[in-house]
This record gives C-alpha cells, structure tokens and sequence, in this order.
C-alpha cells in the first residue's frame, strides 16, 4: 500500500482510505488487512471525488485534521471516506436536502463523530452559516441541479482565502443539448469570480457526463 495523497492510498490498482472504524463497513467495500491496518477500497463507480483520483487529480482537497464542506453529501458514500482520511481532529459539515439520505447519514455520524449531517438546501445558506464562524479548509460539491456553479460560489464565502475545492459538474443536467465542452466552460466563468481553476478532469468512465474542477479560493 503506498500514500498517495494524504490518508488515500493505493495498491497499483484499486485506491483505499484508512478504516477510522475498524471492522464496519459503509457501503459494501472491501476491506483489506495489510501490516496490522485495515483499508477500505474505494469504489469509483460510486464516488466522484474517487474516480477524479483514478483520473488524475494532481492535489487532494482534504488533509488529517481538516475542515471541511460538503454539499450534497446524500447517504454517505463519499463522505465516509473524507471520515477516514480527516481522521478524528477534522470534521466534514454535510449539507443535503434530502431528509431520508440525512436520516441515513445521521447513523453514520453515531458511529463516526467527526460527520455533522445538516438538512438543508445548499442555496439556503442562511441556514447553516453559524457553523461556518472559523471558516473551513476544504469544499466539495456534489448537486446535480442546473445552478450547480452558482450553488458553489454562494457558499464560497464559508471556505478560507486559499483553500482548495472540488465541484463534481453533471453537464446533462445544465443542458441536455449543448456540447459538455461548452457547458465546462460557461461554468468556469461563474467559478472564476471567487476561485482560482487548477485542474478539470472528465471522470468517465466511472460518471458519465461529470467533470471534477478542482480550484483554490481567491
Ligand atoms: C449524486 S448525490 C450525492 C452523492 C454523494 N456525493 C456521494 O458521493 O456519496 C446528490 C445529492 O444532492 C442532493 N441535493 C440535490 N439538490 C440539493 C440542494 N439544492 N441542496 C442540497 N442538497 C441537494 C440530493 O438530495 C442528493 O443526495
């Protein structure tokens, strides 16, 4: 097993994460036991943010301690594995609309302390800002809805001057019709008021009609 970014590691093949809760699993995964470790192999199929790093993301957003968002967080896949890599000192705020996803994620967060489900809808930052006192680290976005850029920087204002963030862009779901060339780019306009873009990825096969944008706030 070698790190590959922090708290992500690789086998040459598949990619893992730590198990923080040793024995359990989240979503069906394989676990696997190596030098008195557990690692959790991490499915791209079921994960954006996953398959990015099968595609070539070159810096991950989260780090051993970090803080972070999380926007469109649904049941826990993904999240459980930002879980394993913060570790215990970090913390992941996430933010779904879906009461019946937050119900789910909600016994994840019993078994994981460092998970806060907040049900809400993203556009309503209203509602949740007096989490965001110390602003966060990290931001990943995962929403498929129209505005999905527009979502993103509204909640930007959460996030700390530098820190990274990761938006997972279903094209299909801003225009059926236009070119996912375009479409990239029309959003990366509205992103670039309040981020700097590092990198875009198209993370097919794993998701089609998704790119992940990495980018660093101004
Ligand atoms: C594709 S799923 C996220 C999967 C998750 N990121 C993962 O990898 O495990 C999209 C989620 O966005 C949520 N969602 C859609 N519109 C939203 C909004 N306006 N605010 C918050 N959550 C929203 C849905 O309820 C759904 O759970």
């Amino acid at each position: 097993m070698k790190e590959i970014f922090d708290g992500i590691y690789s086998d040459g093949k598949n990619i893992y994460t730590k198990n923080l809760v040793l024995g359990k699993k989240v979503y069906g995964e394989k676990i696997v036991r190596e030098g008195g470790e557990e690692f959790r192999e991490w499915d791209p199929y079921r994960s954006k943010y996953g398959a990015g790093i099968k595609k070539g993301l070159k810096k991950s957003i989260f780090f051993n301690g970090c803080t972070a968002i999380y926007l469109g967080s649904a049941e826990g896949t993904t999240v459980s594995h930002v879980s394993d890599i913060v570790e215990e000192k970090g913390a992941i705020f996430c933010i779904d609309v879906s009461e019946i996803a937050m119900n789910k994620l909600t016994k994840l967060a019993e078994e994981r302390e460092n998970i806060y489900p907040i049900l809400s809808d993203a556009q309503m930052t209203e509602n949740y800002k007096e989490y965001f006192e110390t602003k966060a680290d990290a931001m990943f976005q995962d929403i498929s809805q129209r505005n999905q850029a527009d979502i993103f920087v509204r909640n930007s204002k959460f996030l700390k001057k530098g820190g990274l963030g990761a938006l997972a862009l279903k094209t299909k779901s801003i225009s059926q019709s236009n070119l996912k060339e375009d479409i990239l780019k029309s959003e990366i306009n509205i992103l670039e008021k309040e981020f700097e873009i590092l990198q875009t990825i198209l993370i097919e096969p794993y998701e089609k009609h998704h790119y992940l944008i990495l980018m660093r706030k101004k």
